[in-house]
């Protein structure tokens, strides 16, 4: 029978270049959930969109190998809670459980929201129980649940004190340190549930820690595509949100998606992995370096009452190269080179 994967938050910014992969590389079906409180509708990123309707649910694409539910995931998640067998029976699709689940749904946001609105981003904490609870009962083969770089603990990236951070720096059975907000908690939560399905259920499930993900298609909310849009309109001078100084470990979304299918076919007991470059880069030099490829120098005007998170973040890659001998591919100018061109086409497009 024909495979089935399901991909939780799949017009996100992950979601989609998932979906996108899925299709292209297998001939696999893919069921998306996505509620589009931040997600595009899938008309708008994939090619030759069409598709027709059971009930409520979108079938897309010649092949018809894509299925798309709109709504909370939370609510798909509890009428499976009622009746496991719910998705194939409504919609009269047949299949006995999904192979890969991937669980991108969640609160994101950029630094405004994790700072500005930290009570609704802490409504991860439901999305991910419920959602640990359904996989116990349904059983999928592979798991794949996003962590964050945000679950380390804060003390080890802050002006004074900034270390390349460790898959060992988490360790639920010593210190786990204050993770970066509510953002922080709910996927440190996530990756103790992850451990606890895979321990106590026999659930197969990897964990991810990626670092500053980017590309050419992620929201305009995020610092890289909102930095190379300004570069692109050739801004001065040049806003940085803070002093600039603080860093980030940027890695692009197809190295992110090449080590994730790596992890399923080696992790099953829901340990987490770091994905990164482990390179620090300031904001300045992000900005220098956006304006290079940009061709101007702009003079630099720090925002001091913006948030700013912690001064620095960055990844030590050693147990990931040890273990899977896996770096990123796309060098940092070749992907930032990548989304300024997708800003600098859309200008044009809007005729400035
Ligand atoms: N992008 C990165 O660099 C990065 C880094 C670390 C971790 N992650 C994790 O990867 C996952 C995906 O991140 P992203 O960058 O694609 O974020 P995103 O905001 O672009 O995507 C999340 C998607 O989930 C949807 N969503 C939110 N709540 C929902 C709900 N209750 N029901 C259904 N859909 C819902 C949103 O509409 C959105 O499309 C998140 O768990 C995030 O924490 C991403």
């Amino acid at each position: 029978m024909q495979k089935i994967h399901l991909v939780s938050g799949g017009c996100g910014f992950v979601g989609r270049n998932m979906v996108r992969r899925l299709l292209k590389t297998t001939q696999d079906k893919v069921f998306m959930i996505d509620d589009l409180s931040i997600g595009r509708h899938p008309s708008q990123w994939l090619e030759d969109y069409e598709a027709e309707m059971i009930l409520d649910l979108e079938v897309i694409g010649k092949e018809k190998r894509l299925y798309f539910w709109k709504g909370d995931f939370r609510n798909l998640l509890f009428y499976m809670r009622v009746n496991q067998r719910y998705i194939q029976e409504k919609y009269s699709i047949d299949f006995d459980r999904f192979s890969d689940v991937f669980h991108f749904a969640a609160i994101v946001g950029g630094r405004m929201k994790i700072e500005g609105d930290p009570m609704i981003v802490a409504l991860d904490l439901s999305i991910d129980a419920e959602f640990f609870y359904w996989i116990t009962q349904h059983k999928p083969e592979r798991v794949l649940y996003p962590s964050s770089s945000a679950a380390y603990p804060v003390s080890l990236q802050s002006t004074d004190y900034a270390i390349a951070l460790s898959e060992g720096d988490i360790d639920f059975n010593k210190n786990l340190g204050t993770p970066d907000m509510t953002y922080g908690w709910s996927k440190l939560t996530g990756e103790f549930l992850a451990q606890i399905a895979a321990k106590y259920y026999g659930i197969k499930v990897a964990c991810i820690r990626p670092f500053s993900g980017y590309g050419e298609d992620q929201e305009l909310a995020y610092p890289v595509p909102a930095i190379a849009a300004r570069a692109a309109g050739k801004e001065d001078p040049f806003e940085v949100w803070g002093s600039g100084k603080q860093g980030r470990d940027f890695v692009h979304i197809d190295d992110i998606l090449d080590f994730i299918f790596l992890l399923l076919d080696n992790v099953s007991d829901g340990s987490a992995y770091n994905i990164g470059s482990g390179k620090l880069t300031s904001f300045l030099e992000l900005i220098e370096l956006f304006a290079e490829i940009a061709g101007y120098k702009p003079k630099i005007k720090p925002l001091l009452d913006k948030p700013v998170g912690v001064h620095s973040r960055y990844a030590n890659m050693d147990l990931v190269t040890k273990v899977f001998g896996w770096e990123p591919k796309i060098s940092l100018r070749e992907g930032m080179e990548r989304v300024y061109n997708v800003q600098l086409n859309h200008l044009k497009k809007l005729g400035r």
